[in-house]
C-alpha cells in the first residue's frame, strides 16, 4: 500500500494560532496535517449590571482569559492617557465609544496575553463595535454569544448596590437609565439579528436567578465550545 506522508503546514502570521496534528486516509493515502486553530472567542452581552462579570471571571475555571470592554477603557482612563478624556465624556453618558478606541485595547491585550480561549465581556455593544470587529478581527474564532437577560428594575437595583462600593461615577440613577436605554437601542439590534440571521449563535440565559444557578446555566452553554475546534 502506497503510503504518503504529507506534511501541510499552514501559514499562520500569527504567532498565536496553534498547529494542531491530524491524521486521515483518503484511499490509500495517509495524510498527516497540522491545521490552523484561531484563538477562541465567547461575546458575554446582557445590560449594565446583569452579571456579564460576574459570571465571565468564573470561566477562568474552563481555561477562558476574561477581558471586559468596560475595564479596559477605565484603566486606560486611569492612566492618564491622551484619550482619558474622550472615555469619560462617554461613559458619563452611558454611550459607547468609538470603535477604534475600544477594540484597540482589546486587541493589545489580547496580543499580548497570547491565549487560546477568551471571553468578551461588553463587546460588540452596537454596530460601529461590530463592524470594527468583523474588519479587524479574522484571525479569531467567535463560538457564540451569551446573553444575560434581566429585567430593567433589578438592573437599576444592582448597578445602585454595585454603586456603593464600586466608585464607578456611572453606577447612579441618571447614568444607569441612559445606560440602559443604549443598551436597548444598540446592544439588543445585534442580538435581534444575530437570532434572526444565525451568524453567530445567541445563548439567552435567565440572569436574575441567584449566582449560583446563572453559573450552572452558563456552564452547560459553553460545554459544546470545550473540545478543541479546528478552522
Ligand atoms: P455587569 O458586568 O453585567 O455590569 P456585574 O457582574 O458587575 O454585572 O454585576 C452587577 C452587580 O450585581 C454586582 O454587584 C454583582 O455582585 C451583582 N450580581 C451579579 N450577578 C448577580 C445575581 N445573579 N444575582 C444578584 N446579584 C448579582
Ligand atoms: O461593560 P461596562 O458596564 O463596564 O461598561 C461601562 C461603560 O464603558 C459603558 O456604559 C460605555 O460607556 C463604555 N463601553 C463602551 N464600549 C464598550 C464597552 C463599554 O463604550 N464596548
Ligand atoms: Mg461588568
Amino acid at each position: 500500500m502506497l503510503c504518503v506522508l504529507l506534511i501541510l503546514t499552514m501559514g499562520c502570521a500569527l504567532r498565536r494560532v496553534a498547529l494542531v496534528p491530524t491524521a486521515e486516509t483518503r484511499g490509500n493515502v495517509v495524510v498527516v496535517a497540522t491545521k490552523t486553530t484561531k484563538p477562541r472567542v465567547i461575546f458575554c452581552l446582557g445590560g449594565p449590571g446583569a452579571g456579564k462579570g460576574t459570571q465571565c471571571e468564573r470561566l477562568a475555571d474552563f481555561g477562558y482569559v476574561h477581558l471586559s470592554a468596560g475595564d479596559l477603557l477605565r484603566r486606560e482612563r486611569a492612566s492618564g492617557s491622551a484619550d482619558g478624556d474622550l472615555i469619560e465624556s462617554y461613559i458619563s453618558e452611558g454611550r459607547i465609544v468609538p470603535v477604534a478606541l475600544s477594540l484597540g485595547l482589546l486587541r493589545k491585550e489580547m496580543e499580548r496575553l497570547d491565549a487560546a480561549r477568551f471571553v468578551i465581556d461588553g463587546f460588540p455593544r452596537n454596530q460601529d463595535n461590530l463592524d470594527g470587529w468583523k474588519d479587524l478581527m479574522t484571525d479569531f474564532h467567535v463560538d457564540c454569544v451569551l446573553f444575560y437577560e434581566v429585567p430593567v428594575e433589578e438592573l437599576v437595583k444592582r448597578m445602585l448596590s454595585r454603586g456603593e462600593t464600586s466608585g464607578r461615577s456611572d453606577d447612579t440613577v441618571s447614568v444607569a437609565e441612559k445606560r440602559i436605554a443604549t443598551f436597548n437601542d444598540a446592544t439588543m439590534p445585534l442580538i435581534d439579528h444575530w437570532e434572526r440571521t444565525g451568524e453567530i449563535k445567541v445563548i439567552r440565559i435567565p440572569g436574575d436567578r441567584d449566582v449560583e444557578e446563572v453559573w450552572h446555566l452558563t456552564k452547560a452553554a459553553i460545554e459544546p465550545y470545550l473540545a478543541p475546534c479546528e478552522e
